[in-house]
């Protein structure tokens, strides 16, 4: 989806309009992929705008900052008070939140240490990341020939900019042959996950999701769905996966803010079970629509509302009809 190219950007403390939220050629972070940043949604729910565990996203995005030595001049309430501030002055109801942080300009080299710590945070409009009948249809997938970086090279807790060289190796590999995406091994050849997002696998009523060992990055939504799993009483089990247990799955899903909950219909053309959404895909799906739209209390304080007045306490009849359904 391309850009509008009007509304604010907080830029280093100012909002500025759209158009002139410009860094220079010679920024470090362009040269180098010197830039941590986060990704994570606004949802316009029946009780107002509301951010979705938005603490957790700006707590990794300082841990990110933290792995690369690039402390911002600003802390992190501060920095999540302008995240809330930026989608007010762009009177979004519901939007995509993108804070980064980078090296800015001063001196070109590898040594990243002269250039600032620069801060901006975009919000924008954007819909279902795999289209929109991918959350109930689910996704075709292939398992990449890119590996996602061994232990000990890129750190993978941290969301780094210089990350998503391999993702986008994935992803464009995966949209070349014509898949949606790849799921990436790691370099030992067990599961790791998607080029954006992380996986789960069902077989035999167990839900098993590759742990941080395997070169994963710890989604928030990953975290979000072991939770709600436990809590309805499913087995969860975090351990290294062999590619195969894909091919005999009951049940696979991607989870993601960009793709929220989507189930995977076949891998390398091998269709899991019959191809359609499963029953524990289904009910995670259900369960985490539900605290979004303000159906289940929040019980876990997820939800950040962005507009004074909210959340409202009243839900209209009818209006708060579940996406995943
Ligand atoms: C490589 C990768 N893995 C997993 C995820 C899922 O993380 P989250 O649920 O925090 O969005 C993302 C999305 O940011 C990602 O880019």
């Amino acid at each position: 989806m391309a850009f509008t190219g009007s509304g604010k950007i907080w830029m280093n403390g100012s909002l500025v309009d759209w158009a002139d939220a410009r860094i220079h050629i010679a920024s470090h972070v362009v040269h180098y992929g010197s830039g941590v940043f986060e990704g994570a949604r606004c949802y316009a729910s029946p009780r107002g705008s509301a951010c979705f565990r938005l603490d957790a996203h700006m707590r990794r995005l300082f841990d990110s900052a933290r792995i690369y030595r690039m402390p911002p001049d600003i802390d992190q309430a501060t920095l999540t008070d302008a995240v809330l501030e930026t989608i007010r002055a762009n009177g979004f109801k519901a939007c995509y939140i993108r804070p980064i942080i980078y090296r800015g300009y001063n001196a070109l080299g590898v040594n990243p240490f002269p250039c600032p710590v620069d801060a901006a945070i975009l919000t924008w409009e954007w819909g279902a990341y795999l289209g929109q009948d991918a959350l109930e249809r689910g996704v075709d997938v292939r398992i990449s020939s890119w590996a996602r970086s061994a232990p000990n090279t890129l750190p993978t807790l941290a969301k780094s900019s210089a990350n998503y060289a391999n993702s986008s190796l994935i992803k464009m590999e995966a949209i070349t042959e014509g898949y949606s995406e790849g799921i990436a091994l790691d370099t030992f050849g067990y599961l790791s996950e998607g080029s954006g997002q992380n996986l789960f696998v069902v077989r035999d009523e167990t839900i098993y999701t590759p742990p941080l060992t395997a070169s994963i990055l710890p989604g928030i939504t990953r975290n979000s769905v072991i939770t709600i799993a436990r809590e309805l009483g499913l087995r969860v089990r975090e351990e290294m996966l062999p590619r195969e247990l894909l091919y005999i799955a009951d049940e696979a899903f991607f989870a993601g803010t960009a793709v929220e909950i989507t189930p995977i219909r076949s891998v390398d053309k091998i269709t899991i079970k019959d191809g359609s959404r499963g029953p524990v895909t289904t009910t995670i799906q259900r369960a985490f629509f539900d605290i979004i739209n303000g159906e289940t209390p929040d019980r876990h304080g997820w939800l950040t509302y962005v507009y004074p007045g909210e959340p409202l306490q009243t839900v209209a009849a009818g209006s708060a009809a579940s996406r995943a359904r």
